[in-house]
């Protein structure tokens, strides 16, 4: 009978089946890593532009924040979600020293998404009313309740055929794709002023909040035009709106300034993050909120929770991390985001089938479009056909360099460790323009 195993076991080369995957490609198996390369099982290594999925932003295997893990371990692995911890404490106290001025206490998660969730319950809670705001062209989670608010069309129908979803509302995003104009400043104009139509249109009193990432992550990497989010904190003001920062990608120095919010200047009355709090070295997320929220809550109880939320492993790994990023990370991404850009803008004027490059600090999205129509060659929102947008990706990792796949995937996205150098970038970049030339 074992001769009789089907074609797909040959194919196979691991038991655990991988997330995101299409099911008809091979994947690659990274088995070590340092700084900003990545190795496969072969021993091939790769510059890693995707940061895995842009969480490990103090780059691989970094020794501090390796040895406050094993330290954590050795002291106490494990202590309940309902009761303080000495390393818990300590990192909701650092999340203040670093956070928005606006946030005053962090419930603590274990994903992103379900970070999000519990910023959505406390919203809801808080305001009494059932709706969130959020952005077509985001992602928010790929869980029941985030899913509903994730824009990522894949995303929200494959989960929209198990759960219903309920109580939330897209808007469009602030992008020329969505709305015409000469200046930065009109856009944000017409897109602040669509924003309104939909908050009136749904009924200011029935939304508890708009949660919104500050620059776009997997959705593409794109910034809001000037004075559009001043326009967002005073709709939300005005309507009574809890603004929720959505900053699982741009938290954590990934922009050039510890939260994406600081690099818009506003404040927002809910904050989630994940990912880069850790380095994503050990799985930690949380919530920051306002002084008013937290108050609230203390006084009135949080009878909820989650066994590993705030896990002291993590809190350890968060603690470490931060000193990292404040130890020359942070100030790394603002000296090499020049010469990242840079070298995409090349790449943009040079093939007219790239249609748009942009981004902040470390986090960029690269966009292709037949120069034709304007259009992307293929939208995989309407069309399963081949994707040239993925034979770059293949074409750059042959190359030695991995790039990420945008959500809708007419984009890829370029987003390294914090801690990446000029050369790195250059060799990067070098990879990118081949691939482009390679793949169309
Ligand atoms: C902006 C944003 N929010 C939330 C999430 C969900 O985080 P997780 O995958 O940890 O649940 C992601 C994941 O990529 C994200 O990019």
């Amino acid at each position: 009978m074992a001769s009789e195993q089907p074609e797909i076991v040959e194919k196979r080369t691991s038991s655990a089946i991988p997330h995101w995957s299409s099911g008809d490609g091979d994947v690659t198996s990274i088995v070590d890593g340092d700084g900003v390369t990545v190795y496969d099982e072969d021993g091939n290594g790769y510059l890693d532009f995707q940061s895995q999925l842009y969480c490990v932003n103090a780059g691989h295997s970094n020794e501090r924040i390796v040895e406050a893990i094993a330290d954590q371990l050795a002291r106490i692995p494990y202590v309940s979600s309902g009761k303080h911890n000495d390393t818990r404490s300590a990192l909701a106290q650092r999340l203040l020293e670093i956070g928005p001025d606006s946030m005053a206490r962090t419930v603590f998660s274990i994903s992103g998404s379900e970070a999000n969730e519990t910023a959505v319950m406390l919203a809801r809670e808080y305001t009494g009313a059932p709706k969130v705001l959020t952005r077509w062209r985001s992602y928010h989670g790929a869980t029941y309740g985030t899913a509903s608010l994730t824009g990522d069309t894949a995303t929200h129908t494959a989960i929209e055929g198990h759960a219903a979803t309920t109580g939330n509302a897209k808007f469009l995003p602030p992008i020329p794709a969505a709305f015409d104009g000469a200046t930065g400043e009109e856009l944000a104009e017409k897109a602040a002023d669509h924003l309104e139509f939909v908050i009136r249109n749904e009924g200011p009193e029935s939304i508890a909040a708009l949660l919104t990432e500050i620059v776009a992550g997997s959705s593409g990497g794109f910034t809001a035009p000037p004075g559009y989010y001043e326009r967002v904190r005073e709709l939300c003001d005005e309507y009574d709106i809890l603004l929720i920062a959505d900053e699982v990608i741009t938290g954590f120095g990934r922009c050039g300034e510890w939260f994406g919010v600081d690099t818009e200047g506003i404040e927002p009355d809910l904050m989630t993050f994940a990912k880069g709090l850790t380095s994503s070295y050990v799985p930690l997320a949380g919530v920051m909120a306002n002084e008013e929220i937290a108050a609230h809550f203390e006084e009135e109880g949080f009878d909820v929770g989650q066994t590993f939320a705030g896990h002291p492993v993590g809190c350890a790994a968060g603690l470490a991390a931060i000193d990292v990023y404040e130890d020359g990370l942070i100030e790394n991404v603002r000296a090499v985001e020049p010469r990242l850009e840079a070298g995409l803008r090349a790449i943009e004027d040079r093939f007219d089938v790239v249609s748009s490059v942009h981004g902040r600090g470390l986090l960029w999205g690269v966009e292709f479009a037949d120069p034709e129509t304007g259009e992307p060659f293929v939208d995989p929102r309407i069309s399963d056909a081949d994707n040239p947008v993925k034979d770059v990706l293949e074409h750059a990792a042959e190359r030695g360099v991995l790039f990420g796949l945008g959500r809708p995937g007419i984009q890829l996205l370029v987003s390294p460790p914090l801690c990446v150098d000029a050369d790195e970038i250059d060799e990067a970049v070098a990879a990118l323009e081949s691939a482009v030339e390679s793949a169309f």
